[in-house]
């Protein structure tokens, strides 16, 4: 419900539309002019009596599109195209409909499809070894001289704690995983293909954010409490040496060398995950959290998308909260302490910290933390996001899933599906150079009515389940959310393709299709 307008297109290209218009009048004088000329007089009474109601007719069909045009023109007050009258009447009914999508929800639109290759999608997935994806959770136990898990019940669940919130890679690959098994039971937006030549995408399932976490990250504490060189280049090779070693891999692969990687698809969701080979395998379409950390050559809101980062805190089933149970105005715990960018946090602290219905605390162990800011963000109407080490943060998908409405602060942050998902109409965004004006955030969060806040509160309850994570998958939850998005690019990268490959014909050109990849 709140995508943005598909009728909008129509109305974009306004000099086209005069130009269409014209000449459909020109056609459409003509071939009266020559009706009359064969029909005589009784033919121009027709005209001048019962025109409206002919060309009205006529653009209901619409066969012809000019001729609708036509239409709207000259009866512009009650006969706007349908397109145009469903978009601008969208404001006032999308919450009323919304909220029906929710509640009588997933029967409709989740009822499991089964997949098949009528799916959105067609990906093919590299076999890589289990060192890449599964291996790395210890509960996997892959048969002598298989790669996958051989069903959905073999599939060993994510390792939990703090992990997650970079997990997409995890969710992605078991969703792809099983897309072509039997007794699937989830909708279907990709679906896997046995041959690379028939895929619209190329899926590289390496868990990148995992194995940094436990080869890259670790080490750097070992390394610290144990004082252990040994371990640290141990560990710190291993992320490394899995990063080489799919560069040799693809670059070797018919795949990659097809399309020079430009259909590939690397879920990176961690911001220093891939670090070493990144910017070489940046032709490839990245799976990120953002692009704080990222050269813009290598990764771009253009080329890439942005996925939600798994929220570590519960969703907040059977919501019974109100403006009123909701004491609190602002809610924000966190580290205060970042590096650039973060220097926001400091200043608002101070602005904010003696505010009577504020929570603005600091530094708080991470179990600690777990409870205290389920409890608190539950009890406030307003969720502090601002930029940190990075622009995003988990604390984000943290405050959508307890319905405590975000209040963004952080100018160069990209969110997910922004081109599906009208971010406004459920979050505040404020400027940073007005958010440190003295007392502006907390007089502009004050002002916010019942009323309001409690619009933005029953979006919420409507968007959530695009930040879920979970197999198997649900419709239009995280996982297929990140698969349409990844569709969306598709246009634009076989137009790159189909150029590139203009003066590269050879003599298999005969064999090459025509159409779609
Ligand atoms: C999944 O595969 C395993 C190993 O092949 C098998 O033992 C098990 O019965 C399968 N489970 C289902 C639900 O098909
Ligand atoms: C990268 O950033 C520079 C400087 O801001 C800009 O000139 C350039 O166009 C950007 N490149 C891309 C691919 O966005
Ligand atoms: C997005 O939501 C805001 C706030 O509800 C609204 O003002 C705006 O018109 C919406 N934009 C679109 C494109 O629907
Ligand atoms: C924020 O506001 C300031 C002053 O009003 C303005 O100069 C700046 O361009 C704004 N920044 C953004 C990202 O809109
Ligand atoms: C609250 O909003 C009203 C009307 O929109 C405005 O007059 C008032 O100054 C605002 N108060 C604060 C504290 O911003």
């Amino acid at each position: 419900m709140w995508k943005l307008s598909k009728g909008s297109g129509n109305r974009t290209v306004p000099g086209f539309k005069d130009f269409t218009v014209r000449k459909g009048h020109v056609i459409l004088g003509f071939a009266f002019c020559v009706i009359c000329v064969i029909a005589g007089l009784s033919c121009s009474y027709r005209l001048s009596n019962s025109e409206p109601t002919e060309v009205r007719r006529l653009s209901t069909g619409s066969l012809l599109p000019h001729l609708r045009i036509l239409t709207s023109q000259a009866y512009s007050d009650d006969e706007v195209p349908t397109t145009e009258r469903a978009s601008e009447s969208m404001d006032s009914r999308t919450v009323v409909e919304s909220l029906e999508d929710v509640k009588l929800g997933d029967e409709n639109d989740g009822v499991p499809q089964g997949c098949d290759s009528n799916a959105e999608l067609k990906v093919y997935m590299y076999d890589l070894p289990p060192e890449f994806h599964y291996g790395m959770i210890s509960a996997f136990e892959p048969k002598i001289g298989k790669i996958w898990p051989a069903n959905a019940s073999q599939i060993p669940p994510y390792p939990g704690g703090l992990y997650q919130q970079h997990s997409p890679e995890y969710w992605l690959t078991s969703d792809l995983l099983t897309s072509n098994m039997q007794n699937r039971e989830a909708p279907c937006t990709a679906f896997r293909v046995e041959r690379w030549e028939d895929a619209d995408f190329v899926f590289v399932p390496f868990f990148a954010s995992l194995s940094y976490n436990r080869y890259g990250k670790v080490t750097d504490q070992m390394l610290v409490e144990e004082g252990s060189n040994m371990k640290h280049s141990l560990y710190k090779d291993k992320n490394e040496e899995l990063q080489a070693k799919l560069v040799q891999y693809l670059e070797k692969h018919p795949a990659w060398k097809a399309s020079n990687g430009k259909n590939h698809v690397m879920v990176i969701h961690h911001p220093n995950s891939m670090q070493a080979v990144r910017d070489r395998l940046r032709n490839a379409l990245y799976v990120v959290s953002d692009f704080g950390r990222y050269e813009n050559e290598t990764a771009n809101i253009r080329k890439d998308v942005v996925a939600p980062y798994k929220h570590v805190l519960p969703t907040f089933t059977d919501d019974s909260s109100s403006f009123h149970t909701r004491s609190t105005v602002v809610y924000f715990q966190g580290s205060i302490v970042r590096k650039e960018g973060g220097k926001i946090r400091h200043e608002l602290y101070d602005l904010l910290k003696d505010e009577p219905d504020v929570h603005f605390t600091t530094g708080i162990t991470a179990s600690e933390g777990f409870h205290s800011a389920t409890r608190g963000m539950r009890s406030s109407r307003f969720c502090l996001n601002l930029a940190g080490d990075t622009p995003s943060s988990n604390r984000l998908f943290d405050s959508i899933a307890s319905h405590c409405v975000p209040v963004i602060i952080s100018d160069d942050l990209e969110l997910p599906f922004e081109d599906d998902l009208n971010y406004s109409s459920f979050c505040i965004f404020i400027n940073s150079t007005r958010a440190l004006q003295p007392g502006y955030v907390i007089n502009l969060l004050r002002n916010v009515s019942s009323e309001e806040w409690t619009l933005m509160w029953e979006r919420l309850l409507v968007v959530e389940r695009h930040f879920e994570y979970q197999f198997p998958s649900v419709a239009n939850d995280a996982v297929n959310m990140v698969w349409k998005a990844i569709a969306r690019k598709l246009p634009a990268i076989r137009l790159t393709i189909n150029k590139e490959r203009r003066y590269m014909a050879k003599p298999s050109w005969r064999r090459s299709k025509l159409g779609a990849m």
